[in-house]
């Protein structure tokens, strides 16, 4: 063999790739395209089972989620109401709350929270259009169009001084809100909007007060897991707030309460 003066640049040999390898690449290439292909067919095709995996997708997410919050050792509530009372009773002590309620509608809730919480320093905000939800709720069971929950702009009667309401979209009234909001009690707060958009907004605006110690945050359709949970466990792995479970109920973890720890 020929050994080349030194300096002298050699092309090292091209070797072919083999057979096998160039079958393996064509064969990657094609999976490749058709994966991309059946990724456009499904986006573009409006077929509704499909938005039925993502639900199905959903309720597995919900289903870890719970496991490793060890939601199914925390007290749990058959109705609303025996969980607010729970909440009220053990572990606010009925002492002075500074509640926020986001989506109000005819005002029950609002109302519960008022008449179980007797404290004269409590305060009890409601946060709602009252006009309905701004954009149309998409439910395994079918839609609620846009304007769904529509109170024509009425304003619940609660005759109780310590309640007040702040009317029009969270998106809007909220940012102005918080410019002067500096609670002195402990905080309560109370998701009920069912969007996701509207759930995920509230949740990033209050991320500092979520942090505060004591602070308890409330959903109402948690298992809803398209909007208010999706909401919840996108905001939690974009901010990791330390929330535990403090107690559960409804049917299969609807209303959910989480809590701030204390120290
Ligand atoms: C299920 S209702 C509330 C029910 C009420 N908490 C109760 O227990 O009877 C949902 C409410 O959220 C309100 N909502 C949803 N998204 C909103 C947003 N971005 N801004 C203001 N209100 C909103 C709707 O107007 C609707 O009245």
């Amino acid at each position: 063999m020929a050994i080349p003066a030194s300096g002298t640049k050699v092309d090292s040999p091209v070797r072919r790739p083999s057979r096998t390898r160039r079958f393996r690449e064509r064969l990657l290439d094609s999976a490749s395209r058709l994966w991309w292909s059946a990724k456009r067919a499904v986006g573009e095709s409006g077929i509704t089972p499909l938005h039925n995996l993502e639900y199905l997708s959903g309720l597995l997410r919900l289903g870890e989620w719970l496991r490793a919050k060890q939601a199914h050792s925390q007290p749990y509530f058959k109705t609303r109401a025996e969980l607010f009372q729970y909440v009220n009773g053990e572990i606010l002590h009925a002492q002075a709350v500074n509640y926020l309620e986001f989506g109000v509608y005819q005002g029950a809730s609002i109302r519960d929270w008022s008449s179980l919480n007797q404290n004269p320093e409590s305060t009890f905000t409601g946060f709602d259009t009252f006009k309905g939800l701004p954009e149309s709720w998409r439910l395994p069971s079918g839609v609620l169009p846009a304007g769904y929950f529509d109170v024509g702009g009425k304003i619940p009667v609660i005759n109780d001084p310590r309640v007040g309401f702040v009317p029009g979209l969270f998106q809007e009234t909220l940012p102005e809100f918080l410019q002067t909001f500096d609670p002195p009690h402990r905080l309560v707060i109370h998701l009920d909007a069912d969007l996701y958009s509207s759930t995920l907004f509230v949740l990033v605006a209050l991320k500092e007060l979520l942090a505060r110690p004591g602070t308890l945050l409330l959903f109402d359709e948690f298992s809803s897991v398209q909007s208010e949970f999706r909401a919840m466990a996108d905001f939690e792995s974009a901010f990791r707030p330390k929330l535990r479970i403090a107690a559960c109920g409804g049917r299969y973890f609807e209303h959910v309460a989480l809590l701030a720890p204390e120290s």
